[in-house]
Formats: structure tokens, sequence, C-alpha cells
């Protein structure tokens, strides 16, 4: 009744922000992300009889917020498998969490993963991927291999993420700039929440289903240019969409516009590199792997970098030998 998983965090070309149901997270849009080789969470699970409640160890630390959110999902492994035992749960992220870096998707997949295995049940990648859903949206993608997209969906079975293309499909690079931050302010949930009363949001929705397609024509096609420019241009309107919410949310810091300034020079420069940010000030920088080392050397000494790590695509969701504890 113990098992240990390992998943990686993803970072999506089409981002996940809004959902047409909350408590299933159900997306209002689907989306295509990448698995991130160096961004892992570790997670080991074990159910046992002599727990009187549920214990969560998050990086070291117990942490209320984070053991209700876990509780919640191992009430669900707990009811999909007539368990009736508490668990202990220990974690590892090998990179800051909370801090806009995915670290809910990383944790909530393996969380499935090791649950799901401790508990006995024996699951397939779609319903990993649901499972994975139910705890934090982003993390669906984090279950199948490489490339992927979540498939919108318009119910609990039908929504989850299903791979594209395996990691080793395309040769790019993934270099992640962590800009110095505190925890984030606004919490990707709540951000989302605040999406329903903006005016430009139906506007964004109108043209998803083409965007989609053409990201993915991108990707078949191995066009880096396409690819990068539309990448680019939708984390810029998911940051549009953050800014002219009601309450208005700026995930950036002073680094993250300066990352963007250097990206842009750089590529005037014949460096061609494309950015991404998500819920938070982090910058996530696509190239060749070819040109990864100039682009790791042009970012890491920028003022208000903490840390530049390189990624390569990476596979899925794996159960790993090793427990935590
Ligand atoms: O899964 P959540 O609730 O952490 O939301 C993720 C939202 C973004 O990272 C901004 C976009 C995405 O698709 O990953």
């Amino acid at each position: 009744m113990k098992a240990t998983a390992t998943a990686p965090s993803n970072i999506a070309f089409i981002k996940y922000w809004g959902k047409k149901d909350k408590d299933l997270r159900l997306p209002t849009n689907g989306s295509i992300s990448v698995n991130l080789d160096k961004l892992i969470t570790t997670t080991t699970v074990a159910f046992d009889q002599e727990l009187r409640q549920d214990e969560v160890i998050i990086n070291g630390k117990q942490s209320d917020k984070d053991s209700q959110r876990v509780t919640k999902h191992l009430d669900r492994v707990r009811k999909l498998s007539k368990l009736l035992f508490k668990a202990r749960v220990e974690s590892q992220n090998s990179f800051p969490t909370e801090g806009g870096l995915a670290s809910s998707a990383s944790g909530f997949a393996a969380l499935a993963v090791a649950s799901a295995k401790a508990a006995g049940l024996s699951l397939s990648e779609k319903e990993l991927s649901i499972l994975a859903r139910l705890g934090s949206g982003s993390a669906c993608r984090s279950i199948p291999d490489g490339f992927v997209e979540w498939l919108e969906g318009d119910d609990s079975d039908s929504s989850y993420a299903v791979s594209l293309y395996p990691h080793s499909y395309w040769d790019l690079s993934i270099v992640v700039a962590i800009v110095e931050a505190k925890e984030k302010e606004v919490s990707s949930t709540e951000g989302q929440e605040r999406i329903d009363s903006n005016p430009f949001f139906p506007v964004r929705l109108r043209k998803m289903s083409q965007k989609i397609s053409a990201l993915k024509q991108s990707i078949e096609n191995k066009d880096f240019t396409r690819f990068g420019e539309m990448v680019e241009a939708e984390a810029l309107e998911l940051h549009a969409m953050a800014f002219t919410s009601k309450h208005a949310i700026i995930y950036w810091l002073p680094a993250t516009i300066s990352l963007i300034r250097t990206i842009q020079t750089m590529r005037k420069q014949g460096l061609e590199a494309y950015f991404t940010i998500d819920a938070g000030p982090h910058v996530h920088v696509i190239c060749r792997t070819q040109d990864e080392k100039r682009v790791f050397e042009r970012l890491k000494f920028l003022e208000g970098v903490q840390d530049v790590v390189i990624n390569k695509p990476a596979v899925g969701a794996r159960l790993a030998k090793e427990h935590l504890f």
C-alpha cells in the first residue's frame, strides 16, 4: 500500500485559463503543452491503517493549505478503491513551488499516479489524466509523454490529455529563467475565476479552435518560426486577459520585462528563440537545442534572474522504485 511516482512540470504553448465547471475543473478551451525534464516532482504515498488523519509533507514542510487539497484528492482515490485508510504523503520538488512554475501540475500528476497505485487501482493513462485534472487542471497534461494536448471535453470523462508526439520528436530546448520572487500573489485558481467578467475573453475564445489547429500544424511541420511566433502571441494574450480582468493581475516583475526585451534583441541579432510565461514572473524560452547554451549565457546574468535551467521535452508521469520514506 505504498507507491512512489515522478511527474514532470509542463509548459503550455496554448494556455488553459478559465473553467466552464469549477468543481470538475473543466476548461473553457483545450490546451497544448510539453513536459519539462528538469522540473520534476517525486511523491510517495502510503496508506496506513494506524493513521488517524492524512499526513502531508511537501518539500520537508507540513502545510494546512496544501494538506486540504491533497486530502480531497486522496478521498477521490479512497472512493474509487473503497479503501478507508488514511495516508502519509511526502513530496519533493526539484524547483521552487507556487511561483508560477507549475508545481501543482507536476505535484498532482505525481500524486495521482502514486496514490492510485498505493490503493491497488490499476488505471489507464486516460483515467490517471482525469484523476490528475480533478486535483489541478494543468496536471492532466503531465501524465502523457512529450508534446501533449488536453482535450477540452464537455464532461469529466471526456476532458483529459493525450500525447501528440513523444518527447524525442523535436529537438527543442526550453530554457527556464527563474525570476527572484516570493510566493505568487494570486493563485492560478483565483486568477481564472476573475476571467468571467473580462470583456475580451469571448473574443479570445472565438479564435481558439482555429488557434489550436494552427499550432498543431506548426508542430507537425516542425516550423519553428511559425510555432514560436504563435506561442509568444498566446502568452501575451493570456497576460492581456490577466491585466484586463476586473481586479487586474500583473504577474510580471521588472526582470520579466528585461527577459522579454533580451529575447527580442537576440532574435534581431539572429539567435532565434521565443518566450512564454505562465501565471507568474518566470520566463520559459524555447529555442533549437543547438542554440541552448548561447541562450543560457544571455539570460543568466540579467538582473533579477535567480537561476536558469535548461530543459528538454520529457516523458510523462511514471512509477518509481525508490520511495521517499
Ligand atoms: O492548473 P492551474 O490551475 O495551475 O492553471 C494553470 C494555468 C497556466 O499555467 C497559466 C496555463 C496552463 O495552461 O498551464
